[in-house]
Formats: structure tokens, C-alpha cells, sequence
């Protein structure tokens, strides 16, 4: 058994990494941020078996104390200011969490003689990083990032690598993939799209705003990039891996496929700000709202995942197709509506996990 700090524990990845730590034996401990409101929903099913500490990525002191109290095994740095749009907003903010941050973790690390050869560690990088780069993207294509988000996670990527190479650390960049779960934050594309449709059957709401429908994202699925973390972590050798599934589609292909899902095809017309998407003939379901462009453009991120398949004899599981149909089902059931049914067949390889 391992004690593993895993910060962002509160996060998508963070609560199905505690879960599968948790199943595998180990003693998970957790990084979460005082709130004037709940902020462990996506972790109260697991709360008691987790070891909870009271902490802020921002805080250098604080993350040096934690660090040498737990004295952890390994530690996933899962935390960041993780929203791209939003980075625009607050960069200076974005910068001290998601580049900063990380730098705060590998000094607490290396400042500690019994921790600096033995804590592994896992860093949440992005192919966001990647930027105006051509698709597909792979461990040797040249970073272009060209959002606060991704240039300060180029930061804790580059600060990784020099201090695995400068001080002999173990430490592994997962560089993944958009990846998506019925815990996916409300203000990510696809959990929008997906909670929309749920909320559109019960009558709660008419219209889908939705800024770059151009946009192609690969897809996949985050319990599935989870278990590739943790094998990642297992490896002889510490290395970068990209994690995605090699297949992109756009933001307007994802809608299509969750519509058709619930069996409501939705029928684009028009371009740039002026399209529409049309339900039950000539119903306007979605519009186009320029607020949710950013003033830099992600447009095509697609990976090459021939490393990881080689490294780690893995091949993607969950395909974009399928992922809708777990979101959707996690969706229509919280709203008390029947699913369609798809979905369990698909999640039963997840099982050390709960689907919400
Ligand atoms: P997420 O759901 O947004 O979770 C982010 C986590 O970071 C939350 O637990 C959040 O705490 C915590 N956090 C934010 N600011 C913090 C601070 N100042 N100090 C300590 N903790 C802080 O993100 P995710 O989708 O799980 O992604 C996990 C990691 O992978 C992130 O680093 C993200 O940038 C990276 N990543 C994600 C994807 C993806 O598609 N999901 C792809 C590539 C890389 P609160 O709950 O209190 O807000
Ligand atoms: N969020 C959002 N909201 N995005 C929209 C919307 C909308 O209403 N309409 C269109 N999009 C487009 C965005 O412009 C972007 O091109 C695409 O949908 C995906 O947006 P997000 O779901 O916000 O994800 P992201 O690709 O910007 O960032 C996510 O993936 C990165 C990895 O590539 C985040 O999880 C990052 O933390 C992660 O690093």
C-alpha cells in the first residue's frame, strides 16, 4: 500500500483517480480548498475512506507543510485553474495555479532529502499546449500554445521535465486529451451540450447557446485516462506520454450524435453567428452567442497515440460515440428521466467506479 497525495481531488479526474487508488489498496490523501459552499459532491460517496487536508495550489507554504507531513509515495497533481475561456479572464490567477503551482509541488519534493528519489510524480499536462500546432499531435510536435491556460501548463511541463533531468526526480507528464465523464464540469462543452438535452425532455429550458461549433476536440473518456495514469506511474523509467484516442470530431458532430441519441435530430442552417439548430422541423433549439468565443482559437486538436499504445499495450476503449451515450444517461438520470439504456453495457469495465 502507497500513500498518494492527489491534489484537485475534487475535480473530475481527481475523484475517479481516489476512487481507483482506493480500490488498488492505497492510502489516498487529498488536497481541497475551503468554500463558503459544498465543494466535495463528486467525492461524498468515498469522504470516509479519504485522508482530507485543507490546502491551496496559491499557498507555497502550505503545499511544503502538506508535503512533508504526508510524506507521500507518489503525488498526482491533478489541480489547476483548468478552464481556457476563463484563463482569459483571470490569467495572472490561471498562471499562479496551473504554472505556479506545479513549481511549488516539485520544490516541497526536492527540498526533502527522504522524499526528493522517492515520491513519484504525475503531472496533469494538456494538449492544449499544443496550441496552432497541425494535427496529429504527438510527444515530438513543436508546443504552440496560445491561451494563459495552456502556456502556463507549458510552464509546469517544461519545469517537470528540467527537474527530472536536472535532479534525477521520477516524474511523468500524462499530456491528455480532452476527456469527459457524467462528472464533467457544467461549463465544458460537452457536459453542457449533454445536461442541456436532459433539461430541454423536462421542459426547463428552449435554447443552447454555444460559442465555436468548428472547433474538433479528440474525445475520450476519464475513467479510461485515469487507469492509463496510474499505469503511467508504474513504469521503470519516468517518461511524457500524449493520452487521447486518435479520433476528433467538431462541436457541431458532438450535438448531432447527443440529439440523435435521445432521438431528436437536430438540423444545422446557416453560418458563423447567424446558424441555428432546428428540432421538430422548424423549432430553434441551439444559437450561436459570440460570448462563448475566445480570443484565440484551439481549432483541431487530434492525437497521435502510437507512444502510449507501444508503452502501455493500451487501445481506446471509449470512442466518442459512446461517450454521449454515458453522459447523456448520467444526465437524463439525474433529472429522474428513464435513460436509454446504452450506457451500462459501456461503463461495466469502470466498475471500481460509480458512474455519477
Ligand atoms: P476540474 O474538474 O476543473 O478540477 C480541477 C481541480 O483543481 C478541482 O479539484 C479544483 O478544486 C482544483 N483547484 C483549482 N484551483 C485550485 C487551487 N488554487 N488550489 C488547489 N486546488 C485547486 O479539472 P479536471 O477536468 O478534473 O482536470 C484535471 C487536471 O487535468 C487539471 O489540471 C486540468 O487542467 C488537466 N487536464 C484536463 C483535461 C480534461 O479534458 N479534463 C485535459 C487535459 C488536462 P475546486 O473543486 O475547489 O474548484
Ligand atoms: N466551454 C465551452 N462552452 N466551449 C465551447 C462552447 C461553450 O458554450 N461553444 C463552443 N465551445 C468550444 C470551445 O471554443 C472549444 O473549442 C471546444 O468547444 C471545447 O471547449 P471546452 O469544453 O471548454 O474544452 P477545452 O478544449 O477548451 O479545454 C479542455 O480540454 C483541455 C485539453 O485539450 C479543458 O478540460 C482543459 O482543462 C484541458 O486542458
Amino acid at each position: 500500500m502507497d500513500k498518494i497525495l492527489v491534489t484537485g481531488i475534487t475535480g473530475q479526474d481527481g475523484s475517479y483517480l481516489a476512487e481507483y487508488l482506493l480500490s488498488k489498496g492505497h492510502e489516498v490523501h487529498g488536497i481541497i480548498r475551503r468554500s463558503s459552499t459544498f465543494n466535495t459532491e463528486r467525492i461524498n460517496h468515498i469522504f470516509d475512506r479519504l485522508h482530507l487536508h485543507y490546502g491551496d495550489l496559491t499557498d507555497g507554504g502550505n503545499i511544503t507543510s502538506l508535503v512533508n507531513n504526508i510524506m507521500p509515495d507518489a503525488i498526482y497533481n491533478l489541480s489547476a485553474q483548468s478552464h481556457v475561456k476563463v484563463s482569459y479572464e483571470i490569467p495572472e490567477y490561471t498562471c499562479n495555479v496551473t504554472g505556479l503551482g506545479t513549481l511549488r509541488i516539485l520544490e516541497a519534493v526536492r527540498q526533502n532529502k527522504e522524499l526528493v528519489h522517492k515520491t513519484k510524480i504525475f503531472q496533469a499536462s494538456s494538449s492544449e499546449m499544443f496550441g496552432w500546432a497541425l494535427p496529429p499531435q504527438n510527444e515530438d510536435t513543436l508546443m504552440q500554445p496560445n491561451s494563459p491556460y495552456a502556456i502556463a501548463k507549458l510552464f509546469s511541463y517544461n519545469m517537470c521535465r528540467a527537474y527530472r533531468e536536472g535532479y534525477g526526480m521520477y516524474i511523468c507528464n500524462g499530456i491528455t486529451f480532452n476527456h469527459e465523464s457524467p462528472r464533467r464540469g457544467l461549463t465544458f462543452v460537452t457536459r453542457k451540450i449533454t445536461k442541456f438535452i436532459a433539461d430541454y425532455l423536462l421542459g426547463k429550458t428552449k435554447i443552447l447557446r454555444l460559442g465555436n461549433l468548428d472547433a474538433k476536440r479528440d474525445w475520450g473518456f476519464a475513467p479510461e485516462y485515469i487507469k492509463l495514469m496510474y499505469s503511467m506511474m508504474s513504469l521503470h523509467k519516468p517518461t511524457d506520454l500524449v493520452i487521447g484516442t486518435g479520433e476528433a470530431v467538431s462541436v457541431r458532430e458532438f450535438v448531432k450524435l447527443a440529439f440523435d441519441y435521445v432521438g431528436l435530430p437536430i438540423r444545422f442552417e446557416g453560418e458563423g453567428i447567424n446558424e441555428r439548430g432546428y428540432v421538430y422541423g422548424n423549432k430553434i433549439v441551439l444559437v450561436v452567442d459570440p460570448v462563448y468565443y475566445r480570443p484565440n482559437e484551439v481549432s483541431w486538436l487530434c492525437a497521435d497515440n502510437t507512444k502510449i499504445k507501444g508503452t502501455l499495450n493500451w487501445e481506446p476503449e471509449i470512442g466518442v460515440s459512446d461517450l454521449v451515450k454515458i453522459m447523456i444517461d448520467a444526465d437524463l438520470q439525474r433529472n429522474g428521466l428513464s435513460t436509454i439504456g446504452e450506457s451500462s453495457k459501456l461503463f461495466k469495465n469502470f466498475s471500481w467506479s460509480t458512474m455519477l
